[in-house]
Parts: structure tokens; C-alpha cells; sequence
């Protein structure tokens, strides 16, 4: 008899995005002339950047005549892309990151789910609430959460990011082994400065612990005090595993491509106490599940770093922020708290006490806009809604305009 894997058991309802979706397209269908404007998925917008066009279509260029050709590329990733982004990512910013500590993949998404395949079955396990859903289902999956109640998994150390600890969780109270960082942070958009960094990379050296760090919109971070990686931290190589992705850094949400940083020296334990290196079994997991990015997409990619490519996107990068920070003034103006946009994508906004899932129909059928309801996130979001910068500035202004109404 072919038995079903009963962890599944435990997931809520369907994958948050999911159910979105399928509320949005129900509204939809049933108002069929609603403009409706989508700030819910941090989904981009615009274009991929010329330079990174031409790399593409170089790269299938390449494929299109037998001397050119390539078949199967090396699983983790071409070096001329895996050197482009440890000198640029990582070796610029004075992070010491090899090429042979990269893996590139098809993004940060299914890394950061992955990765917790690596550990025992019995570890403890940290994760902020709010968060992003996949760290904690992919969890749910592996049966190590325990059971659900009262919106928390019995079994998971939740870490509350709240107004009164300005977003920034603190340390568990009891021993963890694995915690999961996102900054800046998806849903709060709160970014942390080395120094909170640095308290979670010695609790982790000191605990003999690991730290799972999501990057993935380090590119929207202007303010140039702030860390773009894990890695720009002092220690942080023997306790940090770091995922990037190229869709919000260059677009990439339908090309596909980010990586992973496992330094050499990052350390995990067997169970008699000895040291085994993460970057082999990191390796071995990659090479025998993963078969590498196409070709033209590392072309792609690699065009990012390209003298063009950097000034390109970073111009997509200045717009998108500038939608956020249309985004903060209204909510200013309506007199909601809120946090993020500044060097994120993302704006957390406190629905003064309104449930998030009332306050996301309220827009919808109000203003026909799309948002993120914060309970989706975990139950400290359950009072916030989250909006997204990523869409066009017509749309971001059209779409402020009707919240406006909706909401005086
Ligand atoms: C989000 O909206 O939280 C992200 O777009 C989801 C993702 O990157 O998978």
C-alpha cells in the first residue's frame, strides 16, 4: 500500500500565495470590468535590463551552432558566473567568499527550502514571526515541527518581530541548532546593521549553531552601513549558510537564477560530536538532485555584473523603491504605522487592530488592490497587512490614490 507522507497533514490550507491567487481570481471573475492592481507577490515588473537581454541572447546564440553548443554544464553553476558574483557580491564588499563556495541554482526559493534536508531530524529550530512561509512549511514536510495549535507549531521556538522590538527578534531563550534570518526582512522589510548581525553569529559559534541567511533583496539596501551579506560579519563563515537570488536583485522571477553561499569552513556536527563540512554535503545533495541552470540564464546572470548590467539594474531597483516610498508617504498621510520601504521592497503596515485578512478583502473590494495579509506570515502578523513596491509607478500611484478613498 502506497501510504502518504502524514507530515503533510499538518500544513495549513494551501501554500499562502496560492490562496491569494485564487481570492484575487474569484473577485475578478466576479467583477470582470475591476482594474485590479497587484501589490500582494513580490513579483517584478519590468523588463529584464538591455545587458542582460544581450548576455541571454548570446548565451542562446551559443547553443544555436555545434561549436557553441553545450550539453549538460557543471551542477553547481559555470565558474565565469560563479567568479563574477564572489568578486562583486561578496569579495568587494571585503566578504571573503570563494567561487567554490557558490552554488548556483534556480533560486533562493527551493535553496532555502532544501537546505534543512541536511540536518537530523531532532534539531531545534528557530523562526521569526512574521516569515516567509517556505523556511516553515518545508519544516512541516520533513516532520519537525510538531503539531499545529492555536497558530504555531508546537515543536518550532518562534522568534516574535514586533513593533516593541522594532522587528528585530531577539535571542531564543531556550538552545537552538538551526535559525533562519531574512534581512531585509520579507514580510517587515526591517533591515538589521552589523551589529544586531554579529549577536546572532556569536550565538551561533557559541551554541555550536547554524544560520540559514535569506539575502534575497540585499540589492535594495542604499544605506551603506548597512550589510548587504551575513558574511560582511566577522566569524560568519564557520556558522552561515547565505541564500541570493537574482529576481528582485535583476528581475530574474521568470528566468529563474540565485545561489547559495556554504563556506568551506562552515561547521556542522555528527552525532558523537565531530566536525563534518556542510559545503561536501551541501555538494553531494546539489550534484545528485540538481542538474544546473540552462546556459543562457548564467549568461544572463552573468550580465548582471556586466559595467552596463550594474547601472541598469540598479536604476530598476532606484524605481521600485521610489513606488515604496509613494507607498509609506500614504500611509503616513492615512495616519498607519508601518515599517520597511526604505531599503526594501516591502511595507509592513499595521492595520490598528483590523484582522489582515478583513483589511485584504477591504482593499480588494474597495480599491480592487492587491496586498498580503500579515497573518499569511505567522500569527505576529495577524494585525498587519504587507504591501509591495513591485509594480509600475502609474499603477503604484493609481493604486495609492484608491486606497486613499477607501480608507478615509
Ligand atoms: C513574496 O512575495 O514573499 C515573494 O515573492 C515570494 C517568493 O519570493 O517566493
Amino acid at each position: 500500500m502506497i501510504r502518504v507522507n502524514e507530515h503533510y497533514n499538518k500544513l495549513q490550507a494551501s501554500y499562502l500565495f496560492s490562496d491569494i491567487a485564487k481570492r484575487v481570481n474569484e473577485f475578478q471573475a466576479q467583477n470582470p470590468d475591476a482594474d485590479v492592481i497587484r501589490l500582494g507577490i513580490g513579483d517584478v515588473t519590468r523588463a529584464l535590463a538591455p545587458a542582460v537581454v544581450e548576455g541571454f541572447r548570446k548565451g542562446v546564440d551559443e547553443m544555436a551552432a555545434d561549436a557553441t553548443f553545450r550539453g549538460y554544464g557543471p551542477e553547481q553553476g559555470y565558474d565565469f558566473l560563479r567568479e563574477a558574483i564572489a568578486a562583486n557580491d561578496f569579495q568587494a564588499r571585503g566578504a571573503d567568499i570563494a567561487a567554490d563556495e557558490i552554488f548556483v541554482s534556480d533560486g533562493a526559493k527551493c535553496d532555502s527550502g532544501n537546505f534543512q534536508e541536511l540536518f537530523a531530524q531532532d534539531i531545534k529550530i528557530a523562526i521569526p514571526d512574521p516569515v516567509y512561509p517556505v523556511y516553515l512549511d518545508t519544516n512541516v514536510m520533513a516532520g519537525r515541527t510538531g503539531a499545529y495549535a492555536d497558530g504555531r507549531y508546537q515543536g518550532i521556538v518562534y522568534m516574535d518581530c514586533l513593533k516593541e522590538n522594532g522587528f528585530m527578534p531577539a535571542l531564543p531563550e531556550e538552545p537552538v541548532d538551526l535559525i533562519y534570518l531574512c534581512f531585509p526582512n520579507n514580510p517587515t522589510g526591517a533591515t538589521a546593521t552589523k551589529e544586531e548581525l554579529k549577536v546572532w553569529v556569536d550565538y551561533a559559534r557559541e551554541n555550536k549553531a547554524l544560520i540559514l541567511f535569506d539575502a534575497a533583496y540585499e540589492s535594495f539596501i542604499r544605506d551603506e552601513s548597512l550589510p548587504r551579506s551575513i558574511y560582511e560579519v566577522e566569524g560568519a563563515r564557520e556558522v552561515a549558510v547565505e541564500f541570493r537570488s537574482f529576481s528582485k536583485t535583476a528581475g530574474f522571477t521568470g528566468t529563474r537564477c540565485g545561489f547559495t553561499v556554504v563556506p568551506k569552513d562552515c561547521k556542522v556536527y555528527t552525532e558523537d560530536g565531530s566536525t563534518a563540512s556542510l559545503h561536501a554535503m551541501w555538494n553531494r545533495r546539489h550534484t545528485t538532485k540538481f542538474n544546473g541552470v540552462s546556459y543562457p540564464v548564467q549568461k544572463a546572470a552573468e550580465a548582471v555584473y556586466s559595467e552596463a548590467g550594474k547601472v541598469q539594474v540598479k536604476a530598476y531597483i532606484d524605481a521600485y523603491l521610489a513606488n515604496a516610498a509613494i507607498v509609506r508617504d500614504t500611509m503616513t498621510e492615512l495616519g498607519f504605522d508601518h515599517v520597511g520601504g526604505e531599503n526594501s521592497p516591502y511595507i509592513w503596515i499595521d492595520g490598528k487592530g483590523r484582522d489582515s485578512w478583513e483589511f485584504f478583502d477591504l482593499l480588494l473590494n474597495k480599491a480592487s488592490v492587491v496586498c498580503t495579509p500579515g497573518g499569511g506570515f505567522g500569527r505576529c502578523g495577524r494585525e498587519y497587512i504587507r504591501i509591495s513596491a513591485f509594480n509600475s509607478l502609474e499603477n503604484v500611484k493609481t493604486a495609492m490614490a484608491r486606497v486613499k478613498d477607501a480608507l478615509k
